[in-house]
């Protein structure tokens, strides 16, 4: 059986992409197999995990549960985009800092969904924080490390230190 194929164009961390997908293709194994952007992970391939987590248009998603085809026309920022950018340099540094990675493969989605949380400037509580995060699994951390590292950031940011 031959598989239906689509043309779409769409921005990916700031660069213009086109090419031609399978229709079945989910976005992130787009990103990972087409684009070679292979920060966002696969894990569980049924939206439970986060592991695949990106922004489309501004709205952190499930990579895996997105096809590439419905992101035609769209702006796609991946772990690799908001890295390079700068955007979430205190958080990465923070998470480095107070050891909220092991493995690392949960990572890229945590700190796309963290910042998903910080950026309105506020300051969550713990609570807030894990409520916020419950759909990123972390197989190795046991999550204090995490919302320690995001509550840091969100304290600085909140008062306005770098
Ligand atoms: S791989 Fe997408 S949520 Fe688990
Ligand atoms: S650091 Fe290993 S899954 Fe989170």
């Amino acid at each position: 059986m031959s598989e239906h194929r689509c043309n779409i164009a769409l921005t990916v961390n700031g660069e213009r992409v086109t090419e031609t997908v399978d229709a079945r293709k989910t976005l992130v194994d787009f990103l990972r197999d087409d684009l070679i952007l292979t920060g966002s992970h696969v894990g569980c391939e049924h939206g439970v995990c986060g592991a695949c987590t990106v922004r489309v248009d501004g709205v952190v998603v499930r990579g895996c549960l997105m096809l590439a085809a419905q992101c035609d026309g769209a702006k796609v920022e991946t772990i690799e985009g908001v890295s390079d950018s700068g955007e979430i340099a205190d958080l990465q540094a923070a998470f480095e800092r107070r050891n909220a990675l092991q493995c690392g493969f949960c990572t890229p989605g945590m700190l796309l969904t963290a910042q998903e949380l910080l950026t309105n400037g506020q300051a969550p509580s713990r609570e807030k924080i894990r409520e916020h995060i419950s759909g990123n699994y972390c197989r190795c951390t046991g999550y204090h490390a995490i919302v320690d590292a995001i509550e840091a950031v969100a304290k600085q940011r909140a008062g306005g230190q770098t």
